[in-house]
């Protein structure tokens, strides 16, 4: 099995369109399965969030400058993702809102996983060797057990919300 970095995360994004597909598919029908998918969705995000901002993200925003830009996008799209991820894992599937917020979700998150292939993910290859993406890819195989499995409040958004009631 391979290491690379790249590969494993492009694995995770291929098992995410797997389970959008599947809360789609289910959409019509009843409460209990769609609660079961979003829980499968919220959990796969949630760890593999986790991965890239404990390793991939920083690792890459040190070794390739020229992606500053695209690391500092990658944490903003992350956090409008945490924010509907805790919001979903507190929500009943019967609320009217469930699909929307879910789609409004998963449309976020495709936008997201496509500029991460698309447009660094190639100039990250391109400027790392293969035996520093195996290794930032071990890093996470190692880190995965560790991973949360359900979404918290985002702390980003705690902060702001304690700075205007303070
Ligand atoms: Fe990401
Ligand atoms: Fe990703």
């Amino acid at each position: 099995m391979s290491t690379d970095a790249i590969v494993l995360l492009k694995e995770d994004h291929k098992e995410m369109r797997r389970l959008f597909k599947a809360f789609q598919d289910a959409e019509e029908g009843p409460a209990s399965k769609r609660q079961q998918l979003v829980r499968q969705i919220l959990e796969a995000l949630t760890v593999h969030t986790y991965l890239e901002n404990e390793v991939m993200y920083p690792e890459v925003r040190k070794l390739v400058p020229d992606v500053e830009d695209d690391i500092l996008e990658s944490y903003e799209e992350h956090h409008v993702a945490d924010v509907l991820c805790f919001e979903l894992f507190t929500m009943a599937a019967e609320d009217e809102r469930y699909n929307a917020k879910t789609t409004v979700l998963m449309e976020n998150v495709l936008h997201h996983v496509q500029e991460e292939e698309e447009e660094w993910f190639p100039k990250v290859r391109e400027a790392l060797g293969r035996n520093q993406l195996q290794e930032i890819g071990a890093r996470m195989i190692e880190l995965r057990p560790k991973a949360p499995k359900t979404p918290t409040a985002p702390k980003a958004l705690k902060k702001s919300l304690d700075a205007v009631t303070a």
